[in-house]
């Protein structure tokens, strides 16, 4: 299968694409820390989605690196937005990869709490925030994998929404690695 894989009861696949026209209960945001808007997919989904989203940001205030929070997604074709802010990348040595990974980890908790089981989500960092793609692909995947180890069956799908095709390659390639192979369900 070129990009999907089953795991513990929840589907992982892959779409080259605009998130923003992507069909899914959760939309992930690659937003920054004033939530405010910016570019990129950011740009995209306040555009795209129209200004009920940032009211709730406005309300909501900030969000910190490695954290997420959940609006509504305006005319965009979801329930939610989840907004995480990703780490600039800064060569590695600035906690970069744990913040990415916590960025992971943090939206796909608050889609299963708010029952959104259905979550799409760009490459977080990997553009204005110049992460290597290559690096950011497999903590994004080791992070999904975790999460579903720990809370099995928990989303029925995450689907990672790629840009381009390096993108896409970089996050196919991290599929391959954190599952080597298309497996039935493990439970
Ligand atoms: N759909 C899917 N992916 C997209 C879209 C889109 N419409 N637009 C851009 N991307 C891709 C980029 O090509 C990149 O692979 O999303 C990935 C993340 O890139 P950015 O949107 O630049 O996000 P990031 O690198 O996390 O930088 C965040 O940029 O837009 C500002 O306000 C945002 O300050 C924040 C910073």
């Amino acid at each position: 299968m070129l990009g999907l894989r089953h795991y513990r009861g929840t589907a992982i696949d892959l779409f080259q694409g605009d998130i923003t026209s992507f069909v899914c209960d959760a939309m992930v945001n690659a937003a920054n820390s004033s939530l405010r808007g910016g570019g990129g997919v950011d740009g995209a989904i306040h555009q795209v989605g129209g200004p009920s989203i940032l009211e709730e940001c406005v309300r909501i205030g900030r969000c910190e690196t490695g954290d997420a929070v959940i609006t509504t997604a305006g005319r965009l074709p979801a329930k939610k937005v989840i907004h995480t802010v990703g780490p600039i990348w800064r060569g590695g040595t600035e906690g970069e990869a744990e913040l990415l990974y916590s960025s992971y980890q943090k939206s796909l908790h608050l889609a299963a709490e708010s029952k959104l089981l259905h979550v799409a989500i760009p490459s977080i960092s990997t553009g204005i925030y110049g992460y290597p793609v290559t690096d950011a692909a497999m903590v994004g995947m080791k992070s999904i994998k975790n999460f579903c180890d720990d809370k099995p069956q928990a989303l029925r799908r995450i689907t990672m929404v790629l840009f381009d095709s390096e993108t896409y390659k970089a996050w196919q390639k991290a599929l391959f690695t954190c599952f080597p192979e298309a497996e039935g369900d493990a439970t």
